[in-house]
């Protein structure tokens, strides 16, 4: 079997809240593999969220293990899992995070700068290979604000994969899109994980969203219920 790209073993998350503390996640095991296009379903509250936060090592485990790209997260210091997330995840936020002073150009070329690509050449051709991959190359001296719910996510998406990561979390990818516009963006996800093997990871409730993940985890209260392909 190929080496899973993240792995938890018996994993549990609390939160500490006043004076209460929230299991978010019970002793959660799950493999992140090769090829994967895996979505987190669940009402919410279930822990959806929390699953992607400790892929994406922005938070660590309160007991068990944690490794994502070979690296065990618990024994990370801050710097190697800055660096993890910059070099090897990319993020997909639900409410897109461009940054509203930049450009689409200058948003999706900012993770390469973040890398160290001093080439300015290479960066401008990553940079438009990106954007001519989600449909919107001719929008790259447009600031978000004049740009559609749809248009910002495809530059969100630019951003995530010009960094050529490891694999890309969504979290809630299509909740502020209309279901056309949505679909569409799926579409682009899915050919995008079938020609090149991008893995992606989303949590959703939305069943557009798992009409086109290939793997669907079931979520509930905290512990995963089913785990499965969904047909597709
Ligand atoms: N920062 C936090 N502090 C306290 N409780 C939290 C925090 N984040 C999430 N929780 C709680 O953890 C549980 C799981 O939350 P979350 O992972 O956000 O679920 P989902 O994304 O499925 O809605 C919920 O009960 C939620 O209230
Ligand atoms: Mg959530």
């Amino acid at each position: 079997m190929e080496a899973p790209i993240a792995e938890l073993k018996n994993v549990s998350k609390n939160y500490q809240a006043e004076n209460v503390t929230v299991a978010a996640l019970q002793n959660i095991d799950f493999r992140l593999n090769p090829g994967d296009m895996v979505a987190f379903v669940g009402p919410s509250g279930s822990g959806k969220t929390t699953m992607l936060n400790l892929l994406g090592c922005l938070d660590k485990a309160t007991s068990g293990e944690v490794s994502v790209c070979q690296v065990n997260v618990a024994g990370a210091d801050h710097n190697q899992l800055a660096e993890l997330r910059n070099r090897e995840i990319g993020f997909i936020f639900q409410s897109y995070n461009l940054i509203p002073v930049l450009t689409a150009f200058e948003n999706v070329e900012f993770p390469l700068i973040l890398q160290g690509v001093k080439d300015p050449r290479e960066r401008r051709e990553r940079v438009e290979a990106a954007l001519a991959e989600v449909g919107i190359r001719e929008l790259q001296d447009r600031r978000p604000s004049y740009m559609s719910g749809g248009q910002q996510q495809r530059v969100a998406i630019a951003r995530a994969l010009v960094k050529k990561p490891v694999f890309v979390l969504a979290d809630e990818p299509t909740a502020n899109l209309d279901s056309k516009t949505g679909e569409e963006i799926l579409k682009i996800m899915r050919k995008m994980n079938e020609e090149k093997g991008v893995v992606f990871v989303f949590s959703t409730h939305d069943r557009m969203v798992m009409k086109y993940a290939r793997r669907l985890v079931g979520l509930r209260d905290g512990e995963i219920v089913s785990d499965g392909g969904n047909g597709v």
